[in-house]
C-alpha cells in the first residue's frame, strides 16, 4: 500500500506548520512532529498522554543528517549504522547543545534512527527537501501512552485518531515490534531495548556481545517501564504443557478467555478463542501486537498466552510479553 502524491504534499504542508502525522515505519507506526520545532513536539506528548520526561526517538532520511543531531559519534556507531540502516536500530548518542530538550526528555543524549520502510522514508525524504536536508521527524510509536503500539493504520485511528490530522497508510508492519535501541553514548554499546536486531547480529558488528541493560523501571527508557505495551484486558502466560489444563479450568469457571498459542493447536469444545502465532520469532512479532488488540476487544475475561521458548531469539517477544502481562487489566 502507497499512499497518494496528495497524501505525502499534506503530510509535509502538516509537518511545516507544527501539526502531528502518523506514519507507518517497518516496525510500528510512528506519530510524527518536526524534531527541531519545540512546539510541535510538546503536541506528541499531549495526544499520547506521554509524560514529558521520555525522550522521542528522532527520525532521519539518511546518515548524512546525524551529525546534525548528535556529536562525538564514536566509530562503533557508524559501523553499526552502515550495517542495520536502513533498519530497525535506534541509536543512542550524544546530542548536539541545539537539540530541543522537549525531544530528549532533558537527557544530552539523542536517539535517531533511519528507519527501513519505503513510506517512512519518503516522506523524511520530502520533508528534508523542504525543512533543510537534515531535518528529522521525531515519532514515537502512534499509541496512547501504555498501550500496544500500532501495527497498521487502523490501530492508530483506533488509538488517536480524533487527535490527529492524517495518517499515512503503508499497510502492516512487517518487523512489528519497535526498533532495537543501542546506547552508543558510553565507552561500551549498550542494548536498552531488545528488538528484530538481535544480540547476535550487533556482536557481528562489534565483534564481541553487548552488554544488555533492560531494567524495569528506568526512567530513560519508557519502553523499559515494566508496565508498556498492554492490554486492558488481564493477561497471563502459562506454559504450553499447562495450557490445556488451565484452559480447562476456566472453562468450568464459566470464564471465556482469549489464548494465543503458537505451537498448542486449537481445543475442540472450548468456549475460547484462539490465535494461532508463527511458531518463529520472525513471524510471531509481526503478528503479536495484531492479535493482543483482537483479543482485547473480543470481550474475553482473560488474555492466556502460551509460554514462548527460552532461546535467544525470543528475547525481543518474550520481553514484549511480560511488559504486556505487568501492564494488563488496567483499564
Ligand atoms: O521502532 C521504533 O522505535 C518506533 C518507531 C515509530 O520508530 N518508535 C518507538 O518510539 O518505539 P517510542 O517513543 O515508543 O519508544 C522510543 C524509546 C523510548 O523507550 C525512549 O525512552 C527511548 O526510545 N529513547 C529515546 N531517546 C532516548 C535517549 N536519549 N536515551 C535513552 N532512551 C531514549
Ligand atoms: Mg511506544
Amino acid at each position: 500500500m502507497i499512499p497518494a502524491e496528495a497524501d505525502y504534499v499534506r503530510a509535509v504542508e502538516l509537518l511545516r506548520a507544527g501539526e502531528l502525522v502518523a506514519f507507518p515505519t517497518e516496525t510500528v507506526y510512528g506519530l510524527g512532529a518536526d524534531a527541531a520545532n519545540p512546539a510541535a513536539v510538546a503536541k506528541i506528548f499531549a495526544a499520547k498522554g506521554r509524560p514529558a520526561d521520555h525522550p522521542l526517538i528522532v527520525h532521519l532520511a539518511g546518515h548524512d543528517a546525524v551529525d546534525h543531531w548528535a556529536e562525538q559519534v564514536p566509530a562503533v556507531a557508524w559501523e553499526l549504522m552502515e550495517t542495520f540502516w536502513p533498519g530497525p536500530l535506534t541509536l543512542i548518542l550524544k546530542k548536539q547543545a541545539w537539540v530541543p530538550s522537549t525531544v530528549t526528555g532533558g537527557q544530552d543524549t539523542v536517539g535517531l534512527r533511519m528507519p527501513g520502510h519505503p513510506v517512512a522514508l519518503e516522506l523524511l525524504r520530502r520533508f528534508a527537501a523542504v525543512a533543510g536536508e537534515h531535518a528529522g521527524i521525531a515519532a514515537p510509536s502512534a499509541n496512547r501512552f501504555g498501550r500496544i503500539s500500532p501495527t497498521t493504520a487502523a490501530h492508530v485511528q483506533e488509538e488517536l485518531g480524533e487527535r490527529i490530522q492524517l495518517i499515512l497508510d503503508g499497510g502492516p508492519c512487517k518487523v512489528g515490534i519497535e526498533s532495537t535501541i543501542v546506547d552508543c553514548s558510553r565507552n561500551e554499546p549498550v542494548v536498552l531495548r531488545p528488538g528484530h536486531i538481535a544480540p547476535a547480529h550487533l556482536e557481528a558488528v562489534l565483534g564481541r556481545q553487548p552488554a544488555i541493560e533492560t531494567a524495569s523501571g528506568a526512567p530513560r527508557v519508557s519502553g523499559s517501564l515494566a508496565a508498556h505495551y498492554a492490554p486492558q484486558t488481564p493477561m497471563r502466560l502459562i506454559a504450553g504443557q499447562r495450557l490445556l489444563d488451565y484452559l480447562n479450568a476456566q472453562r468450568h469457571k464459566g470464564d471465556r478467555c482469549g489464548v494465543i498459542g503458537h505451537s498448542q493447536p486449537p481445543q475442540a469444545g472450548m468456549p475460547h478463542l484462539w490465535r494461532m502465532l508463527p511458531a518463529d520469532p520472525v513471524g510471531y512479532a509481526r503478528d503479536l501486537y495484531a492479535a493482543l488488540r483482537e483479543m482485547d476487544h473480543a470481550g474475553v475475561s482473560a488474555i492466556v498466552v502460551e509460554s514462548l521458548p527460552e532461546e535467544a531469539a525470543w528475547a525481543a517477544v518474550t520481553d514484549r510479553l511480560r511488559r504486556a502481562v505487568a501492564g494488563s487489566g488496567q483499564s
